[in-house]
């Protein structure tokens, strides 16, 4: 099977998404983690997403449902994780068409993670990311041992530029407009499933799993 982990930013889809893939070795497809390493490469596709990324904007569809395609195709009987993907109800029709063409496992499940925009916030703005093996930290409930440094590999740890207060505002405000009605496509398509993100990431894992079981 292949799953869609969707929900608003800060709600665990990369926590939950890394232990998914080493727990039940699925292939990992986060559009914000292509979309960043782009940048990183100053390629044509980050120089293109950066005018959005950065300000906490949607990229466009074309670009976007372009990309996933690249990166699926060919991946014949292949399970994913789809993480920030699809965010709109035109990638959430090309998805199954995506998906189709490169012969990966079909949709079982779209998990909805469930968590209060109260609680995003500090999240977001607490949030560090190593630069080298992107592990995900967070300044008080998952601090690095040694101050900017990644417990992992070394690399240097630092703060995304979408996680200032102002530039998630326009997220939130992005997901709620485009993402949010997502719920009803996929329950219309008998696809939906929420999950309660909130408490220790290995309760919302165990419950992610008894889902997917
Ligand atoms: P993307 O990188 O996908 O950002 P997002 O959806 O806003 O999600 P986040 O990565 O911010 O949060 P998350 O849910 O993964 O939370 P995490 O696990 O890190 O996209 C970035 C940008 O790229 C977009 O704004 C857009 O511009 C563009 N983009 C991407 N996809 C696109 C698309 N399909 N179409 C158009 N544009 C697109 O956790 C957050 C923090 O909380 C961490 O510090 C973590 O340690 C902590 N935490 C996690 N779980 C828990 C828990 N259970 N309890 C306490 N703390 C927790």
């Amino acid at each position: 099977m292949s799953i869609v982990l969707f929900g608003p930013p800060g709600a665990g889809k990369g926590t939950q998404s890394a232990r998914l893939v080493s727990d039940m070795g699925m292939n990992h497809v986060s559009t914000g983690d292509l979309f960043r390493a782009a940048m990183k490469n100053n390629t044509p596709l980050g120089v293109e997403a950066k005018k959005y990324v950065n300000d906490g904007k949607l990229v466009p569809d074309s670009v976007t449902i372009g990309l996933v395609e690249e990166v699926i195709a060919a991946k014949t009987s292949a399970r994913f994780i789809f993480d920030g993907f699809p965010r709109t109800g035109v990638q959430a029709d090309a998805l199954v068409e995506i998906i189709e063409k490169a012969g990966a496992l079909p949709l079982s499940a779209a998990i909805f993670l469930e968590v209060p925009t109260e609680i995003l916030h500090d999240r977001l703005t607490g949030r560090r990311v190593c630069r080298n093996c992107g592990a995900v930290y967070h300044v008080q409930s998952k601090p690095t041992k040694e101050d900017g440094t990644c417990d992992l590999c070394g690399g240097e740890v630092y703060q995304r530029k979408d996680d200032s207060s102002e530039v998630i505002s326009t997220r939130l405000q992005a997901y709620a407009e485009n993402t949010e009605p997502l719920k009803d496509y996929f329950k219309s398509k008998g696809l939906f499933i929420e999950v309660d993100g909130l408490g220790e990431p290995n309760d919302v894992f165990n419950r992610l799993k008894t889902c997917l079981e």
